[in-house]
């Protein structure tokens, strides 16, 4: 829905603060702008019960997206890549092209900042998030990752920007 009232921001360290405690850890976790930025879909707030997050618009967010800036491993080191360690959209606000914002946002950042390539993983089962990626260009390239001793399938995906 093209009306949906959402704003993408970057958020400034003052406001991850005030955000924090509406993040579940993983969220809070990646959250930073020490590395890199964060990026927030607000929506203007309707319910007075939930904190405001920005005094002038009185928003809570909705979607969220954390970019770490660094550079590749050798001998690719003087290349910079920009890397998504999250993204999430609110169920109750997903396919309305929030996190397509979000990403486009994303990748203009990351090409200011000296990224050539913005880079990001799926486990297999994220179908939606896999249809997203493909959907928005990025190539798809599978791999098996072990996490706590377990093979997981997933799909590292990238985009040159
Ligand atoms: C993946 C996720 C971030 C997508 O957010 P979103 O705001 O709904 O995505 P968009 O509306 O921008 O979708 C862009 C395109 O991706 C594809 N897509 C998104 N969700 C889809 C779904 N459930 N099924 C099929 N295609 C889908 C579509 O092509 C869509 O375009 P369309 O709506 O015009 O058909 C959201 O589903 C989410 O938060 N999922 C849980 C967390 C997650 O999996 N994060 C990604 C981990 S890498």
């Amino acid at each position: 829905m093209s009306n949906t009232p959402v704003t993408i921001v970057e958020a400034d360290p003052e406001m991850i603060a005030r955000v924090l405690p509406l993040l579940n850890g993983t969220q809070a976790k990646y959250a930073q702008t020490a590395a890199g930025f964060t990026l927030f879909a607000l929506q203007p707030n309707a319910s007075p019960s939930v904190p405001p997050v920005n005094v002038d618009t009185s928003a809570k967010p909705v979607g969220l997206l954390a970019v770490e800036i660094r550079n590749l491993p050798e001998p690719l080191a003087d290349i910079t890549e920009a890397f998504i360690n999250i993204i999430e959209v609110d169920e109750p606000l997903r396919r309305r092209a929030i996190a397509s914002r979000m990403i486009g946002i994303a990748a203009a950042r990351a090409r200011e900042r000296g990224a050539s390539q913005l880079r990001a993983w799926t486990s297999h089962d994220k179908t939606a998030a896999l249809a997203m990626w493909h959907r928005l260009g990025f190539c798809l390239c599978p791999a098996t990752e072990r996490f706590n001793g377990e093979e997981v399938r997933v799909f590292y995906v990238v985009l040159r920007v």
